[in-house]
């Protein structure tokens, strides 16, 4: 068990969540309702950050939001992310998490796409409070774009260094990051990344924001940086999100180079 007190970050994948071929927003509703049971079992503090799957990319795509400002698309996105972050909310608190929304729409603001400022005292008072504070992927508002695709996966590591969070997990449809057969590479580091970047596949065709290649560049660079370690694992095997909340090392990890030191 984790006995830290110390939060913990926990990213759903929008395709652990969502049927991400939908073309419209759709839930996996036996796999939230899981997920919901699996995270109240866990009894520290803790962010939920969710994709949004078939409730953004579509969308995201059809309006061409990753190349272009469309207020109306926008608007549209937002919308049906929101609705997405209130069913994944309803699913946490029906267990009795204390999940709270909190929309990047509303809080965040990007430059270029990539976070320049975030209004955190909210979310800092929630965990002290003992509430779980839940983010999403989400339309935000960008200074040079008019508006950005923000992911979850640059919320994550976002938060961890502005909190000081030293653990992350983040939920895929994958058992982690896999090699050439098809197998989770047990850990991941600065050093040994260039060997295996060829086998890492970038985006889907509705996903705007990289697939999986972009989630390990994301937790790198946090590694590079810091002494944060991230765990990327399937949130589709019943007990994978129990396990990782409670401390175990499952899927792939992905640290510093050995050798670093804080
Ligand atoms: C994307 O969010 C946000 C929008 C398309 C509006 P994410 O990048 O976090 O979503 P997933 O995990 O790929 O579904």
């Amino acid at each position: 068990m984790n006995t830290s007190t110390e939060p913990v970050i926990l990213k759903l994948g929008g395709s652990a969540i969502t049927d991400k071929g939908a073309y419209e927003g759709v839930v996996k509703k036996a796999d939230l309702l899981r997920i919901a049971r699996e995270v109240s079992g866990f009894r520290g503090k803790m962010i939920v950050v969710h994709g949004a799957g078939s409730f953004g990319h579509t969308y995201a795509k059809k309006y061409g939001l990753d190349r272009t400002f469309d207020p109306e698309g926008a608007i549209v996105t937002h919308e049906s992310v929101k609705k997405l972050a209130s069913k994944v909310v309803d699913a946490l608190n029906s267990f009795g998490v204390r999940a709270i929304a909190v929309h990047p729409m509303g809080c965040a603001v990007c430059r270029n796409g990539r976070i320049e400022s975030m209004y955190l005292d909210s979310i800092k008072l929630m965990l002290e409070k003992g509430f779980v504070p839940v983010l999403h992927g989400d339309v935000a508002m960008d200074i040079e774009l008019g508006t950005c695709i923000l992911s979850g996966d640059q919320i994550v590591p976002y938060l961890a260094k502005e909190l000081g969070i030293t653990r992350l997990g983040l939920g895929s449809a994958e058992d982690g990051v896999l090699d050439k057969e098809g197998k989770p590479i047990p850990e991941i580091t600065p050093e040994n990344f260039e060997e295996f970047r060829h086998c890492i596949r970038g985006s889907g065709s509705t996903d705007v924001t990289g697939g999986m290649l972009g989630k390990v560049l994301e937790l790198l660079e946090l590694s590079k940086n810091s002494s944060i370690t991230s765990y990327i694992f399937n949130a589709g095997k019943a007990d994978n999100i129990y396990r990782f909340l409670n401390g175990e090392s499952i899927g792939t990890r992905i640290s510093p180079d050995k050798g670093y030191e804080a």
